[in-house]
């Protein structure tokens, strides 16, 4: 299936199950704003119960907050927000679509990768195991062509973010001929810095209003809590302060479903190591980050590192953790080595001493920051991309049905077990509801009799039930009932006290934590 489809498909099964509704959808939807359904909110739970268990719970020297969405005003001057956190922005005149110019640059450099993937696969066709990659990269002469000119955009663009040289980021524009992808129209206008922080007043205006902001993303919580968590943790460094909350940020460009919304979930961990150990940190949190995204099981192909060209200014290490959406390799997580920025410029700002005092060597110093910052929402999104498949059947009789099943990890999944009367009748309906009074304590369940049994699993293998327990006449006489699984579909009779054991070793966190620590 093309991944245009595939992604609206995705996009229709969310909305059709109860995960991902378009908020304010009866008034005609507010953009790149989503609500969660009742599916929806189940997966985002145990997401951030597998994020936080993995910090906080796996961590003695991580402990968890939960800070303000408001914050004093200083808090953006300090971290640079007020002044920096802008895109620059570029409008075409004929379409009137407005775009974020170093993601048009960015998307046609990857045009001239999508050139050398192709070619690097015609020349695997054609040699077969005689093909060397390393020499084909090394010496075609596409290949080079197109490299060169890579790195000849990337170079530039970097250069003129670094200088924050607009007029120099409208040239690669024109110098690269790039078009308005809806239009084609290559009609642009200067491009302009826009801030992306959403401001709102507190108090009322006769009182004196003050201007402050919705936080634009939760690590400053951390940050300006960092002496309140330190002294009555009596925490030693080094030490984490995990955090998930809302962040706000009004994206000029907000497409592509809930990748890039305007308000969203991130999940950020600052780590407080000693200076000059930053980088052995850094290293560290890059390895266990992505062991926590391959233990969820998708398909590990679909992960790679970016390394950052350009690092901010307060940075000197900064890797992404992409994931292959629909619509290509984004970011997914970053890790950033933030040395003393934060804590410094709070210092600065506030006035107040921000320091460590190591009670072993008798230094006091600021310590530096590793920090690990994931989108909650994104995290959702590899999920429902790495999980929604088709799968072709063959029925007894020969002929082809398909099944639309949601595979997502047992112990992420909304609903673990579903509990279904065979008929609607004989005392099956009572069976189950005794069944489900016992279970409920330990698993979410749904109790379903509408339907054929057939229709029933389908419904749940759409939302991605694990197992799916059927009640029929037999149960009644041997206490016994039949488990199907979703993924194999294979069916097995088992005696009623066992169920929870068996469902527990199949959606217990505990088996997902296992594969990191
Ligand atoms: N404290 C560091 C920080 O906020 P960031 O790269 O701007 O860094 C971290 O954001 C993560 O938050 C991203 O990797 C992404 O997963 C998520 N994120 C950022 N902007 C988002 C948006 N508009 N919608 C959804 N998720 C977003």
């Amino acid at each position: 299936m093309a991944q245009d489809d595939l992604f609206k498909k995705l996009i229709a099964h969310a909305k059709e199950y109860g995960y991902i509704f378009q908020s304010s959808e009866i008034y005609d939807g507010l953009s790149a704003v989503y609500d969660y359904g009742q599916m929806g909110v189940e997966l985002k739970n145990n997401i951030k119960k597998f994020w936080w268990d993995a910090m906080v719970k796996m961590n003695e020297n991580i402990v968890g907050i939960d800070t303000a969405i408001f914050m004093h005003p200083a808090i953006w001057s300090a971290s640079g927000h007020t002044s920096a956190f802008n895109d620059p922005l570029i409008d075409n005149k004929d379409s009137k679509k407005r775009y974020r110019a170093d993601d048009l640059i960015e998307e046609h450099i990857q045009k001239y990768q999508t050139k050398i993937n192709k070619d690097l696969a015609k020349g695997k066709k054609k040699f077969g195991d005689d093909f060397d990659e390393k020499q084909f990269l090394e010496t075609n002469p596409n290949v080079l062509r197109n490299k060169a000119k890579i790195d000849d955009i990337q170079g530039r663009l970097v250069k003129a973010l670094e200088a924050d040289d607009l007029n120099e980021i409208k040239q690669i524009i024109i110098d690269c001929e790039i078009a308005d992808p809806v239009s084609g129209s290559k009609n642009w206008t200067d491009v302009r810095q826009f801030n992306l922080m959403f401001e709102t007043q507190l108090g009322s205006v006769a009182d004196g209003a003050s201007k402050i902001y919705l936080r634009p993303e939760t690590a400053q919580g951390i940050f300006v809590n960092y002496l309140n968590v330190q002294k009555t943790g009596r925490m030693k460094i080094p030490f984490g302060i995990a955090q998930i909350g809302k962040a706000f940020r009004n994206e000029i460009v907000a497409r592509q479903f809930i990748f890039r919304m305007r308000e969203f979930e991130q999940m950020e961990l600052q780590f407080f190591v000693k200076p000059g150990t930053e980088m052995k940190w850094f290293e560290y949190w890059k390895e266990m980050r992505i062991k926590w995204h391959k233990a969820m099981g998708l398909p590990e192909e679909k992960y790679r590192f970016h390394k950052h060209d350009k690092l901010a200014h307060y940075a000197n290490a900064a890797y992404d953790i992409e994931f292959e959406f629909p619509f290509g390799f984004k970011e997914l997580e970053g890790i950033h080595s933030r040395t003393d920025f934060d804590l410094s410029q709070h210092q600065k700002f506030s006035g107040k001493k921000i320091q460590y005092y190591d009670p072993e060597s008798g230094e006091s110093y600021v310590p530096y920051v590793v920090e690990t910052s994931i989108g909650l929402d994104r995290t959702f999104l590899t999920i429902l991309a790495g999980c929604l498949k088709e799968e072709e059947l063959k029925k007894e009789n020969g002929e082809s049905d398909t099944r639309v099943i949601l595979q997502i990890p047992p112990a992420l999944a909304p609903i673990k077990l579903a509990v279904l009367p065979l008929v609607k009748k004989d005392g099956l309906p009572e069976k189950a509801r005794e069944i489900i009074n016992e279970l409920k304590f330990d698993f979410i369940c749904q109790y379903d009799e509408k339907d054929s049994i057939g229709r029933r699993y389908r419904r749940q293998d759409a939302i991605g039930t694990p197992y799916c327990i059927t009640i029929d006449h037999q149960t009644l006489e041997d206490n016994t009932v039949t488990i199907r699984d979703r993924d194999t579909m294979k069916q097995e009779r088992v005696q009623i006290p066992e169920l929870a054991k068996i469902v527990e070793d199949k959606v217990s966190m505990k088996k997902l934590l296992k594969k990191i620590f």
